[in-house]
């Protein structure tokens, strides 16, 4: 068998170049992406915030599709904070609510080919009725999809999930003999959490150099390897996403041990 049968399908010449050289046992099983650097993209080619909103999609478009290529099986875009709902002019969030409305139309058609399930976390309850209907009709049109989950983050806030999970774990405890005998332990909190069905991330990436996490899968992250890039979002590609892949491939996991040689000398 040649070298080039194994790389999948649809990936292009440098996608396939960084992918021949990963270790296909240690592809992430969940991959969280921090969006950031559309409004400094546009600002450097003199164009509104908004143009650089526009760029962002095909970046989405290029990372989700190579992600479901080579098999990662979860990916979760930050896509809107809770934090962006309150602080940006109405202007940008209307227009944000635009975009996502048109590209869930747009790209169902291309989910589907690629066998992509979508899911979505945060307070959607308070995004506008429109686009929730719009996202139930995406969500259940790729519902029989075996491959990929791709999760839209969308009016997510870390902070406000892990609130929203004390709630529900004190009402779950009230409705079924009180809470005097509940015990909370880490699998109960996560089996509370928007992500319950997710596995944590191995490795979440952020755009435009910024060393933040912005109140983003706070819990799930805890021993996640962090991958930050100079690359604004709207010139983020498929082959950016395996150039991360491929460093984190070279990290040590500890998970808070030592390493093999280490732990061996005491
Ligand atoms: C951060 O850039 C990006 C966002 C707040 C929105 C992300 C949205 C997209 C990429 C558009 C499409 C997404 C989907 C899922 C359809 P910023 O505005 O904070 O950039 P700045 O830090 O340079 O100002």
């Amino acid at each position: 068998m040649s070298l080039t049968a194994t790389i999948p399908q649809g990936l292009d010449r440098k996608e396939a170049e960084i992918y021949a050289q990963l270790d296909l046992g240690r592809i992430p099983r969940h991959v969280a992406l921090i969006m950031d650097g559309n409004g400094r993209w546009a600002k450097k080619r003199h164009l509104p915030r908004v143009a650089g909103h526009r760029a962002g999609v095909a970046a989405v478009r290029s990372t989700v599709e190579t992600a479901a290529r080579i098999g990662v099986p979860a990916l979760t875009l930050y896509a809107f904070s809770a934090e962006n709902w309150k602080r940006r002019p109405r202007t940008e969030t209307g227009f944000l609510m635009e975009l996502l409305r048109r590209y869930l139309k747009q790209e169902l058609p291309r989910l589907k080919e690629n066998n992509i399930r979508l899911e979505y976390i945060g307070r959607k309850q308070e995004l506008p009725q429109e686009v929730q209907e719009r996202m139930g009709w995406a969500r259940d049109a790729t519902a029989e999809n075996t491959g990929m989950v791709l999760t839209l983050a969308l009016n997510y806030g870390a902070r406000t999930e892990l609130v929203d999970a004390f709630n529900d774990i004190v009402r779950a405890a009230a409705g079924n003999g009180g809470i005097a005998h509940l015990k909370i332990d880490e699998e109960l909190v996560g089996r509370h959490l928007y992500t319950r069905n997710l596995p944590d991330p191995d490795l979440v990436i952020r755009t435009s150099g910024e060393m933040r996490l912005s109140n983003f899968l706070l819990w799930q992250l805890a021993y996640a390897e962090i991958y930050v890039t100079e690359t604004l979002w709207p010139d983020f590609r498929g082959r950016h996403l395996l150039e991360a892949i491929s460093e984190y491939q070279k990290r040590e996991r500890r998970y808070g041990g030592l390493l093999e040689p280490e732990a061996n000398n005491n």
